[in-house]
């Protein structure tokens, strides 16, 4: 008998499967929800901040969790291909969930604005990489044209079952608090991942065999975009969009009008910050909390860092910030970043070592 691990299994009542349905999983979700014990006092609010860190499923990222059900659903329907535009981290989990489905994968990347784990992890799951000379938004135009003409099934998130596969992070994070927290902040680029866990949110309100009514209680929806690809906070669709954090490197967002729905339903906002502010709170994450995630998924706690500061989010809130991604996904950028606390070279003798750490203590 098979033996299934993963957020399908864990959560099959609430998604589009049937216990004939062949798994495609990698054991992904049931991610840690880490409370944050001294940004808080370091910005000096009485807060409850958590992190749900994305970045421990089984490629690195989120999509992990959309992909299991896309290609789950691709493989039952038949399907012998699968395809996608990516930033970097879907074109990861597409290749990976294909090895594990035993079909192929085509992968459709801006050249040059990948980061390098990304790249090196795609490489090594052996999914066919093509490289455009242009940005994520053209490559995904050029992948739903392609569709039409080829027998391949798209795994972005214009696929419905990656949004159902996404949601179940809302599920767990209601499990784990019992509650839905009062603010939930995201990163955003194509704005599936909010639309997903608002989806998530509303549908844990409900008992799944009954449909009534458990809870009134689901939280503000907040999204953050990088300044120079900020779609949302422009009101209107970008067309060279720019930020060192090249996940989020979007400027016409697929899920435009999911998204603006989400902010209406829970009352939440779209703000951007400026790629040196999302870079201050990666940094922050690491050297206070001891948490690496990616530049793009620091935007969620850059946002609100900034919006629990000037009272936006106000105190005795309890706030959950998605890491989207795992900091070694990009590490020319972290390494960048850490000039003074590069490594020392010394002796390799004990008067050495002793001396580098009685002269650092
Ligand atoms: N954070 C990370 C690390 C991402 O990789 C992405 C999207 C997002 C946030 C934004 O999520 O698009 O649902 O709003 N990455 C896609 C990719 C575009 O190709 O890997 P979203």
């Amino acid at each position: 008998m098979t033996h299934y691990t993963g957020l399908i299994a864990h959560y099959k009542d609430r998604l589009p499967v049937s216990e004939t349905t062949r798994l495609i999983s990698l054991g992904e979700g049931n991610t840690p929800l880490i409370q944050l014990h001294h940004i808080p006092r370091i910005i000096g609010k009485n807060v409850d901040i958590y992190v749900k860190y994305e970045g421990l499923n089984p490629t690195g990222s989120f999509k992990d969790r959309g992909m299991t059900m896309a290609v789950t659903k691709a493989v039952e329907e038949g399907s012998q291909a699968i395809i996608c535009a990516s930033t970097g981290n879907t074109s990861a989990a597409a290749a990976a969930y294909a090895v594990r489905a035993g079909i192929k994968a085509f992968v459709l990347i801006p050249e040059g604005k990948i980061a390098l784990g990304k790249l090196a992890q795609t490489l090594m799951y052996g999914a066919q990489i093509i490289q455009i000379n242009g940005n994520f938004d053209k490559g995904m135009a050029l992948v739903k044209e392609v569709a039409n003409h080829a027998p391949v099934t798209i795994v972005n998130s214009i696929n419905p079952f990656r949004l159902e596969g996404q949601k179940t992070a809302a599920f767990e994070i209601v499990d784990e608090l019992g509650t839905a927290p009062d603010y939930h902040c995201l990163p955003v680029g194509n704005a599936g991942n909010i639309t997903a866990y608002w989806k998530g949110y509303s549908e844990y309100a409900t008992d799944s065999a009954t449909h009534k009514a458990v809870t009134n209680k689901r939280p503000v929806m907040c999204g953050y975009q990088a300044a120079g690809a900020a779609p949302f906070t422009a009101g209107h669709m970008i067309d060279n969009p720019e930020t060192i954090a090249t996940a989020i490197r979007i400027g016409h967002p697929q899920s435009w009008d999911l998204a603006w729905n989400v902010q209406r339903e829970s009352n939440g906002w779209f703000d951007s910050l400026t790629d040196a502010e999302i870079l201050v709170a990666q940094k922050m994450l690491s050297q206070f909390e001891g948490v690496f995630c990616e530049p793009a998924s620091a935007a969620s706690l850059a946002g609100a860092i900034r919006d629990i500061k000037n009272g936006k989010i106000p105190e005795g809130s309890r706030i959950v910030c998605t890491l989207t991604g795992n900091g070694l996904k990009d590490p020319d950028t972290a390494i960048s970043q850490c000039e003074e606390t590069r490594p020392v070279t010394i002796d390799a003798s004990l008067d050495a070592v002793k001396r580098a750490i009685l002269d650092n203590m």
